[in-house]
Formats: structure tokens, sequence, C-alpha cells
């Protein structure tokens, strides 16, 4: 078993002039300088994720969900992960619908296994996104990490594709380490038993 956890980095805005694909860029630096993973950025933007979905909803339905073709990269990115940061700016106090799709069209790829937030927005700093996604995620017995990296007035707090203040990278270190302890816990408890969902 590889000592490095697989993390997965979900960017989930995409909205054309995104400000999504910097603030992943960034923590996927601080995910590898870390240390502790095997980092992947997912971008929604290059996903095929129809709003429509089967008739059956994928809890019931396995292996055999019927996705669209472009979408099985994200698939099986998202079923071998052990970890996600999911990063998400503020779309009227909630996620963007992209994001939920993508979340809506899975069901066991997240089950007994850590998320943690970056958000980014105006003055909440992506708070009342990352309410909701914990709401969600808990549906799907994903486990949320409480602590998250939230950047109010993002458009002020970052130049050259960093955030200005300086003491984000230690917070953003706390959160990894957080999170990488639960994939080692989540990752030994699924190896040892089915999950009983
Ligand atoms: C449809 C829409 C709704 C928004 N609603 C909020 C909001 O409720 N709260 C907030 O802080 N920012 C809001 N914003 C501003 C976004 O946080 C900002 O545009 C940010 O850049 C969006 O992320 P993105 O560039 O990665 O798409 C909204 C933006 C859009 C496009």
């Amino acid at each position: 078993m590889s000592e490095k956890h697989k993390l997965v980095i979900v960017v989930g805005s995409v909205r054309e002039g995104r400000f999504g694909p910097v603030v992943a860029s960034w923590v996927a630096e601080r995910a590898r300088e870390h240390g502790g993973f095997d980092v992947e950025v997912v971008d929604l933007a290059d996903v095929e994720i129809p709003l429509s979905l089967p008739a059956v909803p994928p809890k019931f339905a396995g292996d055999s969900y019927p996705r669209p073709a472009g979408m099985a990269p994200l698939t099986s990115r998202l079923a071998d992960a052990d970890a996600f940061i999911l990063v998400t700016p503020e779309y009227n106090h909630s996620y963007p619908a992209a994001l939920k799709a993508a979340i809506d069209w899975h069901f066991t790829q997240w089950t007994a296994k850590p998320v943690a937030f970056v958000s980014y927005g105006g003055a909440a700093g992506g708070r009342h996104a990352v309410l909701h996604l914990e709401n969600v995620l808990t549906e799907l017995h994903a486990v949320t990490i409480r602590d998250g990296l939230a950047f109010p007035n993002y458009f002020t707090g970052w130049e050259d594709g960093r955030p200005l203040d300086p003491e984000v990278p230690g917070y953003a270190k706390t959160l990894l380490d957080q999170l990488g302890w639960w994939a080692a816990a989540l990752r030994a408890a699924r190896d040892a038993a089915p999950y009983p969902a």
C-alpha cells in the first residue's frame, strides 16, 4: 500500500473567467509541498456533467450506474481517492450547480472518505457554500473536516496566484494534517470492513 494518500482537489466553478483554478493551483502546491499526498486536480469544466439524471439514484445502482462517457475520468478519480478538497466559490449563498451535479452523479465514491473545503467569495468568504456542502456530504456518508480555508473578498486578498495573508500557508498545513489523519484512519477502516451504508 502506498504511504501517500490519493488526494483529489475539485475545481467547483465552471464559469467563464472564473477564479477557481487560481485557488485550486495554490492549494495543490501546498498539498504537494506537504508530502503526505499524491495530488490530482479535477476541473469540472473538463467533465461532461448533464443535469438530467437516470431514473435510479446512484446509491442503489453501484458500478452499473449509466454515466455519460465524458464523466468516466471524474468517476474513476473519485472512486480511487482517499481524500478530497472541494474548492468552491459562493453563488447566491450556496455553491455552484456544476458541483452539485458532480456530487449527485455519484454516491459510494464519497462514502467513508474525508472532505475538506477551500472557499472564496465576498464578505463571507464562501462560508455559506461550505455550510451547504457539509450538509450534503453528510448524506453521502462522507466525513467533513472542520478546519477549512475561507478567502473573504478574494479580489483584494490575492496577488500573483497566492493569498497575501502570511498566516494562510500555516492554516493550509493544519487542514492538510487533519485531512491526512482522517484519510489514514478511514482507509484502514474501509480496508478492515465494508462500511455499513
Ligand atoms: C451567480 C453568482 C452569484 C454570486 N453570489 C455570491 C454570493 O452570494 N456571495 C458572495 O460572496 N459572492 C457571490 N458571487 C461572487 C462570487 O463569489 C465571485 O464572482 C467569484 O469570483 C466566483 O467564483 P468563480 O470566479 O470561480 O466562478 C456570485 C457570483 C455569481 C456569478
